[in-house]
């Protein structure tokens, strides 16, 4: 076990590890798990991984689960690197790669922190665990909880994509839909869990769904023969899978796997709810609350962040960029992808494609640059955005 403590990502406080948290109990910002990772580099080599598991508990000794018996998979994580040579090509790239995140348990990668969320609550004794989600988090907590014979207590805008509704509801969840957006179904669950007893897990407000995305950086590295990609474009809401990467390059270069050079993060988000480009392009250290978001992308309608601060630090830190583009654009993308790759992407994912055109455009991406695009979700559970 090599989790020392944990850490409030803005304030600094040391937390006990070994118990329920959520927000720093000082300043209310994100708790991060940090690890004695000298002695975590004494098992893990990369040498190790060769004969590990195919999923993301390869990574067991950067992981927070303490005991074997709680760990509760799917078999989320270790999805394909694909090369994207046909796409690539007309844009006139030498390389260009797709994370396939569609192929996870449940459909995304949501579902890499929610098997570290859910795992985590069975060893530290949480029964009831709550979440505000765009829809699937909530199918991937559903799933997991059920997994665990744990109960779920989901709240989604009533306008969700039917597929994630009908998820939770087949895989045992208590499902509740509320008018409004994905904040007003967190303030729901902020405002009932003390009574109802539920431990909440939404992202960044409990430390663990960013330790099972961090390993989309582990992996990231282990695929590429421990060479990070030149630009990571990434689909942006609550930013949990781009501060997770973010950690996860550090961590290996504290491991001595990597050196001290970073890919430069692009976070893409929808016209219709940009708060983080706005505050990347106004300089801003956090982002004000999106007003009347809409976008048919659902996981990109995260009006306001919690980690939002390590969204924009992480982007500046690397270098990079946020770029927003129109629901016309992502939606288009999801048809030119399925058609140059066989690959039915959400429409968060497909949203990397015209994002990375703009900046081929501006010059801000070269043709010759090695560059990771993340399909974060699958495109059959959005059959309403393309008239089914
Ligand atoms: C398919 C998909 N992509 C991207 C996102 C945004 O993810 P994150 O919260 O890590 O920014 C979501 C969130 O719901 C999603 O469902
Ligand atoms: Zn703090």
């Amino acid at each position: 076990m090599n989790v020392t403590h944990l850490e409030c990502a803005a304030c600094g406080l040391r937390h006990e590890a070994r118990r329920l948290h959520n927000l720093c109990v000082e300043c209310d910002k994100p708790l991060l798990v940090r690890y004695d990772l000298g002695r975590a580099a004494a098992t893990l080599t990369k040498e190790s991984l060769r004969g590990r598991r195919a999923d993301l508990w390869r990574y067991r000794e950067v992981l927070p689960v303490e005991r074997e018996e709680n760990v509760v998979s799917l078999g989320e994580g270790w999805t394909p690197l694909l090369r994207a040579e046909r796409l690539g090509a007309k844009l006139g790239m030498k390389e260009l790669l797709i994370k396939d995140e569609s192929q996870n348990p449940t459909q995304s990668f949501k579902a890499r922190g929610m098997a570290a969320a859910v795992s985590m609550a069975k060893e530290l004794g949480a029964s009831k665990l709550a979440v505000p989600s765009a829809g699937n988090a909530a199918g991937a907590l559903a799933a997991y909880a059920a997994r665990a014979g744990l109960e779920a207590h989901i709240f989604m805008p009533r306008d969700t994509p039917r597929a994630n509704i009908v998820e939770c509801e087949q895989t045992g969840a208590h499902v509740t839909l509320l008018d409004g957006l994905i904040t007003d179904c967190g303030a729901e669950v902020a405002r009932r869990k003390e009574a109802e007893g539920w431990f909440d897990v939404s992202t960044l407000k409990e430390p663990y769904r960013v330790e099972g995305k961090k390993t989309l950086g582990y992996e990231l590295a282990e695929q590429l023969g421990w060479e990070l990609p030149d630009v990571i474009v990434y689909p942006t809401g609550g930013g949990t899978g781009l501060v997770g990467m973010w950690k996860a390059f550090d961590e290996m270069e504290q491991m001595g796997w990597i050196d001290g050079r970073r890919p430069r993060m692009v976070s893409v988000q929808a016209a219709g709810c940009a708060p983080i480009v706005r505050a990347f392009e106004e300089g801003e250290r956090a982002a004000r609350e999106f007003a009347d978001a809409a976008t048919v992308a659902s996981g990109l309608r995260v009006p306001k962040a919690v980690g939002d601060f390590l969204i924009l630090d992480a982007l500046r830190a690397s270098k990079g960029v946020a770029v927003a583009v129109t629901d016309e654009e992502l939606l288009a993308a999801v048809g030119e992808i399925g058609a140059a790759e066989g690959l039915f992407a959400a429409p968060e994912g497909a949203a990397c494609l015209p994002a990375l055109r703009k900046l081929l455009e501006r010059g801000e991406v070269k043709r010759d640059e090695r560059v990771v695009l993340f399909n974060t979700g699958a495109g059959v559970k959005y059959l309403e955005a393309f008239g089914g």
